[in-house]
């Protein structure tokens, strides 16, 4: 079918096949390329001792030896896709990437977990290491303690015998296969 060169133009039919070729999108290659993004994390180390790929994959890991669920494991494995745009907001971004796919309260948690590490640096850069506090009471916090303090933070482990990132495929898969939003 012949689609429209202006949006005015966009007939019921037309949106139909777009609609569609979106629920085909979601199926197929939205999860492939959520992989291949997390791959390009093995290109930036920013300094630690491993790259982001390891630590993306010791969270996830610790997450999923925790007995976390599917979404939680993969809002692990994700927190810090964001950073191959742009590290100081890869919190947000990260978040945003997850958004049709997860709760909101994974979605607050991945969103503000950088006010949450902050406990652990922030005074090495003149910066409050308390802005966790300000979330206290939400329904996320206890969520967003978890994933950086028993995940995150303690994700760094350049020998730690990390999964590999293929088998938490059908993770990625179950979950950026099915969006809550259009
Ligand atoms: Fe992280």
């Amino acid at each position: 079918m012949d689609s429209f060169a202006r949006m005015e133009e966009g007939t019921a039919d037309q949106w139909k096949a777009i609609g569609d070729a979106h629920r085909a999108h979601y199926r197929t290659t939205a999860p492939m390329r959520i992989m291949a993004h997390l791959r390009d994390l093995g290109d930036l180390t920013l300094g630690f001792a491993c790259d982001q790929l390891h630590h993306s994959l010791m969270t996830a890991t610790l997450a999923r030896r925790a007995g976390a669920s599917d979404e939680e494991v993969v809002g692990a494995l994700c927190h810090d896709i964001g950073k191959t745009m742009s590290v100081p907001n890869h919190g947000a971004i990260s978040a945003e990437i997850l958004k049709p796919y997860v709760s909101d309260d994974l979605y607050h948690a991945i969103r503000h977990h950088q006010d949450f590490q902050g406990a652990y640096y922030y005074d090495f850069f003149d910066r409050p290491t308390d802005l966790r506090d300000a979330h206290k009471g939400k329904s996320w916090y206890s969520l967003a303690c978890r994933l950086c303090d028993e995940w995150d933070a303690p994700g760094f482990d350049s020998e730690f015998d990390i999964d590999s990132l293929e088998s938490f495929e059908p993770e990625v898969v179950r979950v950026f296969s099915k969006p809550r939003m259009m």
